[in-house]
């Protein structure tokens, strides 16, 4: 039988404006001069990175890398795959990885011990959301829009089951 979901907004596209403005401003003021990395992470950081990287009033480089580590399901599996590496060279290079939410901190992890030993000039993140809970890994993380407990999000970019990315506001997913 089909699963009903509801969704409930936490998150409104203004609220979620206004935080990306203000993050943006924070971004070009410390970036500027820089000519840094953005990375974007796949597939969830799409509409985010997109909205950032257009406050931004310096030169920046742009790539992505592709991860995965929850398929269909709404958990992380906790093994995270490089499903797409960089095509450029990040040594010597500042890098700010943009990244949809920060849940377990097991991909962004994995994904600074790889780009760590590339030796970059410095490696940041700049995240939409952070999930409130207790991690066991230390993260590099220098920008946050917001913070939410420990539910399950979807919308400006995050999906259940590949749904409701292109959703304008973010929303808790509520499975009957
Ligand atoms: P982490 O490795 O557990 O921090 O999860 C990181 C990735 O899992 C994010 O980039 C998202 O793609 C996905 N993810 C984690 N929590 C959610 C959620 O609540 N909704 C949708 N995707 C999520």
């Amino acid at each position: 039988m089909e699963a009903k979901v509801e969704l409930r907004m936490i998150i409104s596209a203004d609220e979620i404006h206004r935080k990306i403005e203000a993050m943006g401003c924070q971004i070009s003021n410390d970036y500027k001069d820089r000519y840094p990395l953005m990375v974007g992470i796949l597939k969830g950081c799409f509409i985010f990175a997109a909205d950032l990287l257009r406050t931004l009033n310096f030169h920046y480089e742009l790539d992505f890398l592709g991860t995965s580590s929850y398929g269909n399901d709404t958990a992380s599996s906790g093994i995270v795959r490089l499903t797409k590496d960089l095509d450029v060279n990040v040594e010597g290079r500042h890098v700010l990885l943009l990244e949809d939410i920060v849940d377990t901190g097991l991909t962004l992890h994995y994904l600074c011990d790889i780009l760590q030993r590339r030796n970059p000039a410095s490696l940041k993140i700049a995240a939409l959301i952070e999930k409130e809970i207790p991690r066991n890994v230390d993260l590099p993380v220098e920008y946050i829009g917001f913070k939410t407990p420990d539910i399950y999000l979807a919308g400006f970019g995050l999906d259940w089951k590949q749904l409701f990315r292109g959703l304008p506001y973010v929303a808790e997913v509520i499975e009957h």
